[in-house]
Order: structure tokens, then C-alpha cells, then sequence
């Protein structure tokens, strides 16, 4: 298949070029684009055929279900049953933005979108492009992050290109996304709201709107507990080449411990990876050193994780060292996808 890649600048955006991209998904076609969180790859979601070229794009197991983007809150109302009070809320507060809300399914949505659950993932998200193109497809769009299944998410138009060329429509560049992570997913089918996967939107600001959050035991900690209620949260995700190891602790103890590990990896013949920060970026002798993002601010971690995680593969080293942070705020999330990367694999400094 022929990919057509198409630059849109979010900023000055050609509306022309954008209306045939929403007409070519309304048609059944495949289309990336860029969202604020990470870019998405989308399909008429009331076009079963179109959604399962999705599934196949990807290499995706069909038992996980896809997120529904709109652009608009009107087009909510005849893709769920009903919308709980603290769903309101939290879509009145965070919509347009990184959080996706769980709500029990109409009928309306085809089976293919929420892998047969009776509930459906809906998000709006607020980067011009995507909102436009929806608004354009005039049809509420199904997406998954635009990545081969198992490789991190794209962050950027390469990302892309390099895991999807050929096997979708078109592509939009639309230039590096602002979040870096996926959003946050939500479930709000009853009373209680259970945060199914850390995101952009944390934890904390949930509970300035709507008082009390559960998190599913499954994103807690450092080890998986129980079988995550989003199908998506048990696959080994975000995975690189390299064999990825965390290493916690005190920030000194941590550089310490790595430039250690990697200087006798080196002697065992490895190329080695070090995933540091700004403050520690430049402690280290020994490995290929990345810096993302600050400490101090887990957010700027969360923009250049998966980027890192690519160029590490791109470099080919054999094992990457990863600082860990504090997984409080975006950190949790950010935490989430490094220990999925590592597939559990902590150290403590
Ligand atoms: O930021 C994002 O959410 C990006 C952009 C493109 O919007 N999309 C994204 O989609 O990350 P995806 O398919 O890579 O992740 C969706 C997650 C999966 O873990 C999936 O299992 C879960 O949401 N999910 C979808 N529908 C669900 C449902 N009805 N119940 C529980 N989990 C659901
Ligand atoms: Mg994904």
C-alpha cells in the first residue's frame, strides 16, 4: 500500500488538506495523526472493516478494545447508555485533554471497537489537528497509538513512519506531541472511579473534582497484581530492543550504581544504555548517556521517554539503564510504561 505523508503545521493549519484526510477515514481509510498525548492511528469507528485494517496495521490482538475520539460533547450521547454525574465532571474539567473515560456502550458502537466488553473507551482530544481532522471525518474516529504493536508509542511523525509506511493511507506530521504518554484511562461506570492506566491527567487532580479515585492494583507498585481491567494494561508493552533494567533509589546512590553496572557490562562486551536525567546526565563515564527531561519535573520525563527508548534501539545497544524516579504526579505515570519497558526488572541502588 501506497502511505501518503502529509506535513500540517498545528499552528497554521492547511484545513483543505485536512478535510481530505477526514474524508478519506470517513471512506475507510487509515489515517495518523498527531494528538497532544502521543500520535494516534484512526478509522471510521462506525466502519467494522475499516476497524479491523486497524487490528491488522498494527499486528494487534483483537481482545483489546480501541478509544472513540471526538471532537465535540454533543457526539457523546449516542455512543454511551448514560454518563454518570462524576463522568460530567471530570469531562467538564479535563475534555478537551489526556484523560479517556470508560462508560457502559449504546448500541450504536460496533462490537469490533470495544472488543465485545459492554463499555466503551471515549476521549476529545485537544491538539488542533486531531480535533479538526474528527470534526472533518464527521464520524467519531477509533484509535490506537500508531506503533506496531509491542514497540513504544510514537511521539513524533518518524516514529511513525518507521512502524506503519506501507501499511496505512496517510500520515500526518504534525510534529512532536506535548504529553509524550498515553492519557489516562478512566472508568466511571458506577460510583466509584477506578484509574485503569496512569497519564497525563494524575491521580491528584481526579480527586480535586471528584473527591475519591481508586487506582486498579495493577499499575500499583513494581510488580502486577491481579489481571488488569483494561485488556491493554496485561500485554508486555512499550518494549525496545534492549533489555531494559530500573535502578530506585537516592539520586547520588542511583549514578553511582549505573556508571558500576555499566562499566562491567562494557568489559563483558555489551553496549550499554543510560537513560539519566539533566542533573545526572553528565555523571556518567561509561555507556551511551540519554538525558530525559528533569528530576524535578516528572512531565518533562514523560515528552522524552519514548523517544529515548527508540534511539537506544537506533543506537543498538544491547542493555538500557534506566534512573528511576518518584512516582508521584506524572512520575507514576511515567513509572508505569519505564517498569512495563523493563518488564519489571528493578534494581534497588
Ligand atoms: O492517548 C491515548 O489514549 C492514545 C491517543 C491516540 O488517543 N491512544 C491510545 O490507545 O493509547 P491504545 O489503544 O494504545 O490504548 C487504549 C487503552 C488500552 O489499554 C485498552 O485496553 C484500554 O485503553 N481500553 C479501551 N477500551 C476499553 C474498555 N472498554 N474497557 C477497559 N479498557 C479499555
Ligand atoms: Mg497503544
Amino acid at each position: 500500500m501506497d502511505t501518503r505523508v502529509v506535513g500540517i503545521d498545528p499552528h497554521n493549519i492547511d484545513h483543505k488538506e485536512l478535510k481530505r484526510a477526514g474524508a478519506l477515514i470517513r471512506d475507510g481509510g487509515l489515517v495518523a495523526f498527531p494528538t497532544e498525548t502521543v500520535y494516534g492511528l484512526g478509522a471510521n469507528g462506525f466502519d467494522t472493516d475499516a476497524v479491523k485494517r486497524i487490528f491488522e496495521a498494527k499486528g494487534r490482538p483483537s481482545d483489546n478494545p480501541l478509544i472513540l475520539h471526538i471532537s465535540r460533547a454533543g457526539e457523546l450521547d449516542r455512543l454511551v447508555a448514560d454518563v454518570p454525574e462524576k463522568a460530567a465532571r471530570l469531562m467538564d474539567r479535563f475534555w478537551p485533554g489526556p484523560l479517556t473515560l470508560i462508560l457502559k456502550k449504546s448500541s450504536l458502537v460496533p462490537e469490533v471497537v470495544t472488543a465485545g466488553l459492554e463499555t466503551v473507551a471515549i476521549r476529545m482530544p485537544s491538539h488542533p489537528v486531531a480535533m479538526n481532522l474528527i470534526r472533518y471525518a464527521g464520524v467519531p474516529v477509533a484509535a490506537p497509538s500508531a506503533n506496531l504493536s509491542g514497540k513504544p508509542s510514537p511521539t513524533r511523525a518518524a516514529h511513525v513512519v518507521r512502524d506503519l509506511l506501507g501499511r496505512v493511507d496517510m500520515i500526518i506530521d504534525g510534529g512532536d506531541v506535548a504529553v509524550g504518554l498515553e492519557s489516562t484511562v478512566a472508568e466511571v461506570t458506577g460510583e466509584e472511579v477506578v484509574i485503569l492506566r496512569p497519564g497525563g491527567i494524575t491521580p491528584e487532580q481526579i480527586r480535586e473534582v471528584i473527591g475519591d479515585v481508586a487506582l486498579d492494583p495493577a499499575i500499583e507498585g513494581d510488580i502486577i497484581r491481579g489481571t488488569p481491567r483494561a485488556p491493554g494494561m496485561k500485554y508486555i508493552h512499550y518494549s525496545p530492543e534492549a533489555d531494559v533494567i530500573i535502578i530506585e533509589g537516592q539520586p547520588e546512590r542511583v549514578a553511582a550504581a549505573i556508571e558500576r553496572m555499566a562499566q562491567q557490562l562494557e568489559e563483558q562486551g555489551k553496549r550499554v544504555g543510560i537513560m539519566a536525567t539533566r542533573q545526572t546526565g553528565a555523571l556518567y563515564r561509561h555507556g551511551r548517556v540519554i538525558p530525559v527531561g528533569d528530576r524535578e519535573d516528572p512531565s518533562t520525563i514523560a515528552a522524552g521517554l519514548f523517544a529515548a527508548l527508540r534511539e537506544f534501539d537506533a543506537l543498538g545497544v544491547d542493555v538500557i539503564l534506566a534512573e528511576g524516579i518518584e512516582q508521584r504526579g506524572v512520575g507514576l505515570a511515567v513509572m508505569n510504561r519505564l517498569l512495563k519497558a523493563a518488564a519489571y526488572h528493578v534494581i534497588k541502588a
